[in-house]
């Protein structure tokens, strides 16, 4: 018998044995990140123990960086009597994969950032999902852009376009969509377009694919970057900075707002990040998590499709929008 069997075993008769008392037993709720060392995702871990405190639950938050560690995590979570988690998977091609493990251990469970797709690439609706609303965050970041080129006076025919892109991944591919589509309709020409594909979406991998990208066209002397993250943005302004591209001749907006984007407007000087979409890890890490305990304990689903929205946030405005955001 595998390990994993056993132990589904165990788990499964512990359930049955513990019978009507099982109601008892104190809530315990998991909250399984792809990417832990992401200020965003330590923001919503954050957010998420606020909810557990408010509410009377305990959280059990892991690092989940592939799918092994993911199926390992689900059957520890089991192990330790949780009753149901969120999770933001590595890959969301994991789905099926994501919902059969929770079926067969009794755990409930609702995604959070990234949508979990079935074998055909369809979004699995029998699990409930919050997610930001990608192509207009996206739309956000490439209006924001478009009006900083216009304020400097920067000419959109000679401007490079470099979208930092990971499109395996449907929300990041719908974000940067909706930036190049705003790109478009403010006169960029689609031919200044410059795709830069990262292997994995941290600020290295985006310095990396943004490097090659740049030196691929030199043409250019002024971009604008957009991408998935402030991570993606950030990556391709120190690539840029690494090749004298100043903060007079790139222009970043990114999406998030968390520590990444701070940190950058905390600097003396400005730098070439010049914005983020500012998203609630709030909303994500407490409201995620609150919704699965109220699930286990009075069998009520969360909604099956939750949308957020941003604010852009500059160096400028940023003590105003974090304000009113509650942040
Ligand atoms: C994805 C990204 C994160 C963050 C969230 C927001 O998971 O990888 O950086 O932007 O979406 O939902």
């Amino acid at each position: 018998m595998s390990p994993t069997r056993r132990q589904t075993l165990t788990a499964g008769a512990a359930w049955l044995l513990a019978g009507p008392s099982r109601a008892a037993e104190p809530l315990k709720i998991g909250f399984l990140v792809k990417q832990a060392e992401e200020p965003w995702f330590q923001d919503e871990w954050r957010f998420a123990e606020q909810a557990a405190k408010d509410k009377g639950f305990s959280l059990v938050k892991i690092g989940i960086p592939n799918g092994e560690k993911m199926m390992a995590a689900i059957d520890n979570l089991a192990a330790q009597k949780a009753q149901g988690f969120v999770i933001c998977a590595p890959d969301v091609k994991l789905g099926m994969a994501v919902e059969r493990a929770a079926k067969r251990h009794g755990l409930k469970v609702m995604s959070v950032d990234d949508q979990l797709v079935d074998g055909a690439g369809k979004p699995i609706a029998s699990i409930p999902h919050m997610g930001i609303s990608a192509y207009e965050i996206g739309r956000q970041v490439g209006q924001g852009l478009a009006e900083e080129m216009r304020a400097r006076g920067w000419r959109a025919a000679e401007v490079g376009a470099l979208r930092v892109a990971f499109d395996q991944l449907p929300t990041a591919r719908e974000r940067t969509q909706g930036a190049l589509d705003a790109l478009k309709a403010a006169g960029l020409p689609a031919a200044n377009l410059v795709d830069a594909p990262q292997a994995k979406t941290d600020t290295e991998n985006a310095f990396n694919a943004a490097n090659i990208a740049f030196t691929k066209h030199p043409g250019f002397k002024r971009w604008v970057v957009f991408g998935m993250n402030d991570e993606a943005v950030l990556g391709a302004v120190r690539a840029g900075e690494g090749r004298g591209l100043r903060q007079d001749a790139l222009l970043g907006i990114g999406i998030g707002g968390s520590q990444t984007a701070l940190n950058e407007f905390a600097k003396a000087a400005a730098t070439a990040f010049f914005g983020t979409v500012l998203i609630s890890p709030r909303r994500h890490g407490y409201e995620t998590a609150a919704l699965v305990a109220q699930w286990v304990a009075e069998q009520q689903a969360p909604p099956p499709l939750t949308l957020t929205s941003g604010t852009l946030m500059t160096r400028k405005n940023q003590a105003d929008v974090r304000r009113q955001m509650g942040l």
